[in-house]
């Protein structure tokens, strides 16, 4: 054990994330809508178990207490995502004001005890009445969240600073549109380029209607998932497959995103299926402030001419730890920001989102020992603080998640949460790594002890 202290940054921004769909509950109630993610899981199969977000932790009515959680983790930040059909429950036209109201008293909760809010726009639960008008496919969403955004602003701006448009668009064009695992559950590569171009546009409409519709400066970015590629083995061939892996997951996105193009290589394989107008380009490439990354976990990527398209395949290395769901893979995330950084220059980066899940339990005496979580924090923590000292801007590290929460098509089974929630009871018990948490955040930095 090391005695070093990481100290980060002042004014170091140290929060969770969480998003509607996954924590809210509430799913038909004060006027809300139906979302893609409410009709997605009543389909047989979709999801394990069959299960849902109707209740999912009810925080739509348990938010006062789980304010008081952030308190006792010290939260600097709290990121969670606003629901579309809350706000409009036929996506466009007529808004609800009640569902307003509910993010309203969030924010305002959060200020009053010093926590800094950070809406996300859309984390993936679009109404359902813009699904059956064609969905991301079509232009007319990406202009339907143009209004949206505006309708927020006009309501929170005020005491709202800091917003996202999407998150993780990739995954909302590709697990929605390609692989079928997500809402909207469709498996067509034409309607998952389109997605995606709309994404990105609707993303550069809603910087601009935020921006309009505040009376201050606001601080906008987008969340991307990125996940950096790593041949299995030195074969050129293996290099070639993590080129063609890298841009499709990550250049697709940075590429319009910060300069302006879309990348040639993936123009030449697909670029027929963006539906790119004059001006488009430009519009999704207005200046950021920041970029969200979220990072879990890396690729190892080999040649595999037998894979329909891109001819790769992912390899899951031994002698690495694995969790449920991913490899983990603490130096991706310092590699990932460098990475990021030398190539593209936003002004700021924050990471969105980083966690584990872990099957856990409440012992006897009432605590959840959560240590693989604590150190795959710590690890990962430890990784943004090299990025920073090696001059890559990080300003924040958002933990995903606050909370046990409905993990999409896994349902229930997959725990992320720095809190444990009991499904049955909602009853919530800070775990081991909340209590860790917090000290980190205390101490601004990994505290020598946990190093
Ligand atoms: C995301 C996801 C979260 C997931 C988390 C774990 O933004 O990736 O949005 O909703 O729950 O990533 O898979």
């Amino acid at each position: 054990m090391s005695t070093e202290i990481l100290s980060f940054p002042n004014g170091f921004l140290w929060g969770t994330a969480t998003s509607a769909y996954q924590i809210e509950g509430a799913w038909n109630e004060d006027g809300k809508g139906p979302s893609i993610w409410d009709t997605f899981c009543r389909q047989p199969g979709k999801v394990e178990r069959g299960e849902n977000g109707d209740r999912a932790a009810d925080h739509y009515h348990r938010w006062a207490e789980d304010l008081d959680l952030m308190v006792e983790l010290g939260l600097k930040a709290y990121r969670f995502s606003i629901s579309w059909p809350r706000v409009l429950p036929q996506g466009t036209g007529a808004v609800n004001s009640a569902g307003l109201d509910f993010y309203d008293r969030l924010v305002d909760g959060l200020l009053a005890r010093g926590i800094e809010p950070f809406p996300t726009l859309f984390h993936w639960d679009l109404p359902q009445a813009l699904q059956d008008r064609g969905g991301w496919p079509s232009r007319d969403t990406a202009l339907a969240f143009a209004d949206y955004a505006r309708v927020v602003a006009e309501r929170l701006s005020d005491r709202v600073t800091c917003w996202i448009t999407h998150n993780e668009p990739w995954v909302a064009a590709f697990v929605g549109h390609f692989l079928g695992e997500h809402a909207p559950g469709l498996q067509d590569l034409v309607a998952t380029f389109r997605a995606t171009h709309h994404l990105l546009l609707s993303h550069g409409y809603a910087v601009e209607a935020l921006r309009a519709a505040a009376r201050r400066p606001l601080q906008v970015g987008i969340t991307l998932n990125l996940t950096p590629g790593y041949p299995a083995s030195d074969s050129e061939e293996d290099r070639l497959a993590v080129r063609r892996f890298d841009g499709v997951m990550n250049r697709l996105l940075l590429d319009p995103l910060f300069c302006g193009q879309y990348p040639e290589d993936v123009v030449a394989m697909a670029g027929s299926l963006l539906p790119v107008e004059p001006g488009d380009l430009e519009r999704i490439a207005a200046p950021l402030d920041f970029l969200g990354v979220n990072y879990y976990s890396r690729a190892v990527i080999r040649h595999d001419p037998s894979m329909p398209m891109l001819e790769i395949a992912q390899v899951q290395p031994e002698g690495s730890e694995y969790s449920q769901m991913w490899e983990i893979y603490p130096p991706g995330m310092y590699e990932l920001l460098r990475r990021v950084w030398n190539d593209y220059r936003p002004a700021t980066i924050i990471i969105t989102e980083n966690g584990i899940c872990v099957p856990d339990g409440v012992d006897l005496d009432g605590r959840v020992r959560d240590e693989r979580r604590i150190r795959y924090l710590r690890d990962h923590i430890a990784q943004v603080h090299r990025a920073i000292q090696d001059g890559v801007p990080v300003r924040g590290y958002f933990v995903w998640s606050l909370l046990d929460n409905f993990e999409w098509a896994y349902g229930y089974r997959m725990r992320f949460g720095l809190v444990y929630v009991d499904f049955d009871t909602l009853k919530r018990t800070v775990k081991d790594s909340g209590r860790w948490y917090a000290r980190v955040i205390q101490a601004n930095g990994l505290p020598g002890d946990t190093v």
